[in-house]
C-alpha cells in the first residue's frame, strides 16, 4: 500500500521530518532541568545536525522558558522553531510572541481527546472540545502560517470522534496533525492502522502532515514510531537519548539509524547528519545530567563494545560479523592519542576538538590547569577524563559556593570524620561532622555550611574508566518543594567527587534563584 502524501515526498525516498523536543518533553522530567545557556548550546547542535523543527519550550510555563525560546528562535538558522501552547487563548499568545523572530516559526497547540481526559481532567463534552479546537487552531493560524495541532491521548480516543477533531484542526488551518501515544499504550500494529484509518477516512487528511509522538512506557516508543511512519505519519516526535516524562520518548538516534540502517525494509530518509549523533547524546547527557545506560542503543558506552572470544574473533575477521552499522556513522571515533602529564596545549586543543568540545579562551586556560593537576595525579588520561573535567570546568565557571579542601577520616572505627572548607560570599568558612559513613559526614558537614531545607533523592558513583586509579564521577539529586536538580562531580577522590557534586548541585539551585528574582523584577 502506498502511503505516500504529495506534501511529504522528496526525491526516491519519502523525507521524514525530525522533530526534536529535548528542550520541551524532554526537559519536563524530573531533575532534567538546563540552564539558558545549556538549551541555546543544544539547540545550536540539533539544528547543526540536520533536525527539522526544533521544539524549544513552553513559552507559557515560565519567563526562563519564554526567554529560552525566544533567543534559540533569534539565533537558528535552519531548523522551524517551534513553541507549545494548551488549547488556551494565552498560551497561544504567548507561543506567537515567543517564535515570533524565528526565520520559520511554528506554534504547536494541543488538547486532550480521550474520554478519560475530558471526563476527569477537562470535564468538557466531545462537542465543547470540538470547538476549542476551531478556535484555537485559528487563532494559532492567524498569528503564524505553521500551526501544529497535537490529541493529546489520540491512541486512547474512538477512531470516529478521533477523526472528527483532526478534520476540525485541519480545516482551521493546521498544518501538522500529531497524534501522540501520550501514555505509552499503544501496540505497533494498532498504532499503524490508527495513522492508516485517519489518513483514508479524513476528507481533508491530505492539507496535512501526520505526525507520531510515542512515550516508552512498554518499550515501545521507537517500534509504535516507526509504525506510525509505515501508516502514512511523515514527522517524528523523538528526543536526544530518550529522555522525557516517566519512561521517556522515542530517541532520536534510534530512528534515525534504524531508518539509515535499515533502508533495504524501509523506503525513507531523514535528514539528520548521524555522524553527529554521539556528540548530541553526550552534549545532552552533560547539560541534563543524565546519564546514558551503558547498554542504550546507538549510543551507550557498550553499544559497539564487543567481549565474548567469539564475537572478538569475528571482528577481528571482519567486522560485519557482529556490527550492523559503523562506530563512526554516529560519531564515535577511535581514541587515538591518550594524553598524560608531557601533553602540552597543542595537544590538548586538538584533543578538544577531536571531542567536539568548544571552549572560550578563559574556560580553556582553566581546562588546562585542571587537566595539568589530573595528569599529575593519574598516568593515563582518557578521553572519558577530559569530559568529566571540561563538563565540571563549565559548570563551576560561576558557582558562588566553592569547596577550598576536605580531609576525611574513615575505616572501621567509626564515626567518620569530615572536615570541610568552602569559600562563599561570606568568605572562607570550616566545619566537622561525623556520619555514618564518610559520605554522610562529607554531606553533614555541607549541610551545617550552608543549611537548606533540599532534601538527597539520588547519590551515583561510577568509575569514569577503568584502572584503581581512575575518577570517580557522583550525580547528585536534591529535591526541594517544587524543584529537583541533577549535578555531578568528577575527582580521582570519591569523598571530593562527592561534596563536588553535592555543592554542583546546592550551586545550581542558588542559580536557578536568582535568575527567576531577576526575571521577576524585569517583569514587573
Ligand atoms: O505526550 C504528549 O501527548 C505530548 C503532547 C503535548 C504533544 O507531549
Ligand atoms: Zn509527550
Amino acid at each position: 500500500m502506498s502511503t505516500q502524501s504529495p506534501t511529504q515526498t522528496t526525491g526516491t525516498r519519502d523525507r521524514v521530518l525530525i522533530f526534536d523536543t529535548t528542550l520541551r518533553d524532554g526537559e519536563q522530567c524530573p531533575g532534567a532541568t538546563m540552564t539558558f545557556d545549556e538549551k541555546l548550546a543544544v539547540a545550536e547542535l540539533l539544528d547543526t545536525m540536520g533536525v527539522d523543527i526544533i521544539e524549544a519550550g513552553f513559552p507559557i510555563a515560565s519567563i526562563g522558558d519564554f526567554e529560552a525560546v525566544s533567543e534559540i528562535a533569534r539565533r537558528t538558522k535552519r531548523a522551524t522553531i517551534a513553541g507549545l501552547a494548551r488549547a488556551i487563548t494565552a498560551d497561544i499568545a504567548r507561543a506567537g510572541e515567543a517564535v515570533r523572530h524565528a526565520q520559520r516559526g511554528r506554534i504547536h497547540t494541543f488538547v486532550s481527546t480521550s474520554p478519560i481526559h475530558l471526563a476527569h481532567q477537562m470535564r468538557k463534552t466531545q462537542d465543547e472540545v470540538l470547538d476549542i479546537i476551531l478556535k484555537t487552531v485559528a487563532q494559532a493560524r492567524d498569528l503564524v502560517e505553521d500551526v501544529e495541532w497535537s490529541a493529546m491521548d489520540a491512541t486512547r480516543t474512538p477512531i470516529d470522534y478521533l477523526c472528527r477533531c483532526v478534520e476540525a484542526a485541519i480545516k482551521a488551518g493546521a498544518t501538522t496533525i500529531n497524534l501522540p501515544d501520550t501514555v505509552g499504550y499503544a501496540t505497533p500494529a494498532e498504532y499503524r492502522e490508527m495513522f492508516r484509518s485517519v489518513r483514508e477516512r479524513v476528507p481533508n487528511a491530505d492539507r496535512a502532515i501526520f505526525s507520531v509522538h510515542c512515550h516508552n512506557d512498554l518499550g515501545l516508543a521507537i517500534a509504535n514510531s516507526l509504525a506510525g511512519i509505515e501508516g502514512g505519519a511523515r514527522q517524528v516526535e523523538c528526543t536526544i537519548n530518550g529522555i522525557g516524562e516517566r519512561a521517556g520518548n522515542a530517541a532520536l538516534e534510534e530512528i534515525v539509524m534504524a531508518i539509515r540502517t535499515r533502508a533495504d525494509v524501509m523506503p525513507y530518509e531523514t535528514g539528520i547528519e548521524s555522524q553527529m549523533l554521539t556528540r548530541a547524546s553526550k552534549l545532552v547527557s552533560h547539560a541534563t545530567n543524565f546519564p546514558v545506560q551503558f547498554n542504550k542503543a546507538i549510543v551507550g558506552r557498550n553499544a559497539f563494545a564487543h567481549e565474548s572470544g567469539i564475537h572478538q574473533d569475528g571482528m577481528l575477521k571482519n567486522s560485519e560479523t557482529y556490527e550492523i552499522m559503523t562506530p563512526a556513522s554516529v560519531g564515535l571515533t577511535k581514541t587515538s592519542l591518550v594524553m598524560g602529564k608531557h601533553s602540552g596545549r597543542a595537544a590538548f586543543r586538538s584533543k578538544l576538538d577531536d571531542l567536539g568540545l568548544h571552549l572560550s579562551d578563559n574556560q580553556f586556560q582553566d581546562a588546562f590547569e585542571r587537566f595539568k593537576a589530573l595528569a599529575d595525579r593519574k598516568k593515563h588520561v582518557y578521553d572519558e577524563d577530559i569530559e568529566a573535567l571540561v563538563d565540571e570546568n563549565l559548570a563551576t565557571a560561576q558557582d558562588r559556593i566553592r569547596l577550598v579542601s576536605l580531609s576525611v577520616i574513615a575505616g572501621t572505627r567509626g564515626p567518620q570524620r569530615a572536615t570541610l572548607r568552602i569559600q562563599d560570599e561570606a568568605g572562607s568558612r570550616i566545619e566537622e561532622a561525623d556520619g555514618n559513613g564518610p559520605v554522610d559526614a562529607v554531606f553533614n558537614a555541607i549541610r551545617a555550611l550552608v543549611p537548606h531545607e533540599a532534601q538527597l533523592d539520588l547519590y551515583d558513583v561510577h568509575a569514569v574508566t577503568g584502572g584503581t586509579d581512575a575518577q570517580a564521577e557522583v550525580t547528585v539529586r536534591l529535591r526541594d518543594a517544587d524543584r529537583s536538580i541533577t549535578a555531578r562531580g568528577a575527582d580521582p577522590d570519591t569523598l571530593v567527587a562527592s561534596a563536588k557534586a553535592y555543592l554542583s548541585a546546592l550551586n545550581k539551585f542558588s542559580a536557578q534563584a536568582v535568575r527567576l528574582h531577576a526575571q521577576h523584577a524585569a517583569a514587573e
